[in-house]
């Protein structure tokens, strides 16, 4: 098989997807984020580590996934009818256009705390408790906050203090330590060329080079995709980040 059939800039943890740059490949690999809500489903790695991180927080009773992955078909229901309920001004700002939406990756998803009723557009993920054990831990476990307060240019979206995307280690931790929203960081590891010295980056007590490799380089990639120490992810945009566990 040819490797651009086996790599594509369209799939990975760190893919971008907004509304410049829409992802459109299927989402393959979903599971249920737990049993309590079966129709919640993430891409398998997601799930693992979102599951983990629960257990890690002692947060599996009182955080309930609210949305994970959404077909093109269901985002369109659900800015359909939050236009119909909430206008258009609050629908641009809080539902990603059809196509545009990362919950159609099966990489993002809503959490609330528990309680009587959640609201699915803007559930309550409070900034006390067992949700901010959440947020000082996520990094750990590969999770950000997507759409932070003071970012909204940059994103195109509100502050959703609820919406937590995966994008794997050590890719979180660097994310938050720099104050980057995945559009930053996409664009800044840019300057990290494969063939340079990459960007170093520590976490969980191991250490990492990030580089970025254009897509029109990507036989640049054979050598390294068997090798278990190198994770490859597209960036849904213009090319891949290579991601390599260097020893101590
Ligand atoms: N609420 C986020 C932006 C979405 O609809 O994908
Ligand atoms: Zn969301």
């Amino acid at each position: 098989m040819k490797l651009e059939k086996m790599i594509s800039i369209y799939e990975g943890s760190l893919i971008l997807v907004n509304a410049h740059y829409p992802w459109e490949a299927d989402c393959k690999d979903l599971v249920p984020v737990s049993a309590r809500v079966p129709s919640c489903r993430l891409k398998t790695e997601a799930k693992d580590m979102l599951c983990r991180l629960l257990g890690a927080i002692d947060g599996k009773e009182e955080i309930i996934p609210v949305s994970g992955w959404r077909s093109y078909t269901e985002q369109t229901e659900i800015w359909d009818s939050s236009i119909a309920d909430n206008g258009m001004e609050f629908t641009r700002k809080y539902v990603a256009l059809p196509g545009c939406s990362e919950h159609q990756t099966g990489l993002a998803i809503d959490l609330a705390l528990i309680s009587e009723h959640v609201d699915f557009i803007r559930p309550d993920f409070p900034h006390e408790g067992v949700c901010e054990a959440f947020r000082r831990t996520m990094n750990d476990f590969g999770f950000v906050e997507r759409y932070p307060e003071g970012k909204e240019a940059i994103t195109g979206i509100a502050y959703e203090p609820w919406h937590f995307r995966y994008v794997g280690i050590p890719h979180a931790a660097v994310m938050t330590d720099h104050g980057w929203t995945l559009e930053e960081y996409v664009d800044r590891l840019r300057n990290y060329p494969l063939s340079g010295d990459g960007l170093r980056a520590g976490c969980c007590g191991r250490e990492y080079r990030i580089s970025f490799l254009e897509e029109t380089e990507l036989s640049a990639l054979s050598g390294l995709r068997h090798q278990n120490n190198i994770s490859i992810s597209g960036n849904n945009v213009d090319g891949f980040i290579v991601t390599e566990q260097v020893a101590l």
